[in-house]
């Protein structure tokens, strides 16, 4: 196992319905959340996401690691996004300038509260999933990334983050991003005072599940209560990210 991943090293393939991933990708996915041997279960596994990528509006990126000591590429990180219709640029826009002009963190989430078509529950962000025309059109929903343990903390997340918009941005001309960061280090205080803090040297908020978004160029928005289904850590909330991707790109960060 690396201990220092170096960028150059690094390689980066995406699936989706115009480039399905192969049995043995699918492996190679499965080993990696697995972190070992394939489970029992794999075949079932392979089969379930193989229907999820060819119906939905599904993306999922691989990042591989060339390891020169021993030939070999590994799995070292993936992300999976998913294209949404739910949601309307306005909307984003919206909430963007009204965070960027110093609102809080509570009264963007009373705000949202208003317009229940909004509410940002964990049955929204099922939904999101069952819109197959989506894909490639609306705003681009961020799901989940892992990056290998061993390879954590040298940002490599943002690394697939930038890469994912940069593709929906080019490819699709897609606007905006949204995400639902955990919030692992929660410590069970009121959650919008909570999503508030800062950390002093640098400004990024001390929970490293809010932090990495906010390296990549996402803006915090608010807190979610009831944005996760099974995340005691972060006790089933979050914080909704919007990333602004056409202001991403004039800053060269995609
Ligand atoms: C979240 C994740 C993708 C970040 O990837 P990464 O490439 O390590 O990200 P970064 O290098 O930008 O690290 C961000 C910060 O979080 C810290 N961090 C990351 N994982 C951490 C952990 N498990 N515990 C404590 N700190 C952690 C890093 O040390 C870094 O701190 P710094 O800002 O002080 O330098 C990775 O930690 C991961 O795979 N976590 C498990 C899955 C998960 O929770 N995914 C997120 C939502 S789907």
């Amino acid at each position: 196992m690396q201990a220092k991943t170096t960028r150059d090293k690094l390689s980066f393939e995406f699936f989706d319905r115009d480039k399905q991933p192969t049995q043995s990708n699918y492996q190679q996915l499965i080993r990696f959340r697995e972190a070992g041997q394939l489970p029992d279960d794999a075949d079932q596994q392979i089969k379930d996401f193989r229907d999820k990528v060819a119906r939905l509006p599904l993306t999922l990126e691989y990042m591989w690691y060339q390891d020169s000591a021993n030939d070999q590429k590994t799995l070292v990180g993936y992300m999976m996004s998913k294209y949404t219709e739910l949601l309307d640029e306005e909307w984003l826009t919206e909430l963007l300038a009204a965070r960027m002009s110093g609102v809080t963190a509570h009264e963007l989430a009373e705000k949202i509260k208003a317009r229940p078509q909004y509410d940002l529950g964990w049955d929204k962000v099922n939904r999101f999933s069952w819109e197959p025309d989506a894909f490639g059109k609306g705003v681009l929903s961020l799901v989940n990334i892992e990056v290998a343990r061993t390879s954590g903390g040298q940002g490599l997340s943002d690394e697939l983050v930038t890469r994912m918009l940069a593709r929906a941005y080019d490819k699709f001309n897609i606007s905006y991003a949204i995400a639902y960061s955990r919030i692992p280090q929660y410590d069970r205080s009121d959650l919008q005072q909570y999503v508030e803090r800062q950390r002093e040297s640098d400004q990024f908020h001390p929970d490293w599940g809010i932090r990495f978004h906010q390296r990549a160029g996402g803006v915090l928005i608010c807190g979610v209560e009831n944005c996760a289904e099974n995340d005691p850590d972060s006790d089933n909330k979050g914080s909704l990210v919007i990333y602004d991707l056409v202001e991403l790109r004039k800053q060269s960060r995609i």
